[in-house]
């Protein structure tokens, strides 16, 4: 038999990347957890531009109604980014999915999409478009 084939080295030290894996597990797990949210926040159905134009008409026909014709307040508060500061984002699209109970402000999920009010409270709060 011809032995010249045969591997030469076969103790050559493993090197063992087990536990280094296992110790980033979890924060990767997090990670990738807040990169989806984070894609899935980003990426809800952003309006048209023909949406967008609709969404302001609502904003200051429909809201001003009770938040005032230029949203600083009336029967319900200001909605000027410098009043809506205080506020987390996630209490205020709540707000308008849900309306508040035993307040006059009404729940609009019949009448928006997650993607319109993201867009609404972002236009409000001063991020990305402003009116
Ligand atoms: C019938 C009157 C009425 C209408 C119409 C209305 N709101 Fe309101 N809204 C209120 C009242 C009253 C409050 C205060 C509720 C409370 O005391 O928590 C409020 C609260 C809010 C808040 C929370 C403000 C904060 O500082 O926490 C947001 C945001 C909001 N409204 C947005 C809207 C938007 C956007 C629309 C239109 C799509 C709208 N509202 C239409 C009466 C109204």
């Amino acid at each position: 038999m011809d032995r010249r084939c045969q591997p030469v080295r076969s103790e050559v030290p493993r090197l063992s990347p087990a536990p280094v894996e296992a110790k980033w597990a979890i924060p990767g797990m997090v990670v990738l957890v807040l990169i989806s949210l984070r894609a899935d926040l980003t990426q809800a159905s952003p309006p048209s531009l023909q949406r967008q134009e609709e969404l302001r008409n609502l904003l200051y026909q429909d809201c001003g109604s009770c938040h005032g014709m230029r949203l600083t307040g009336g029967l319900g508060p200001a909605l000027t980014p410098e009043a809506l500061r205080h506020s987390s984002r996630a209490r205020l699209v709540a707000a308008v999915r849900n309306g508040r109970d035993g307040t006059p402000m009404p729940p609009w999920r019949e009448l928006l999409s997650d993607g319109d009010i993201d867009w609404l409270i972002d236009s409000l709060i001063g991020r990305g478009e402003r009116q």
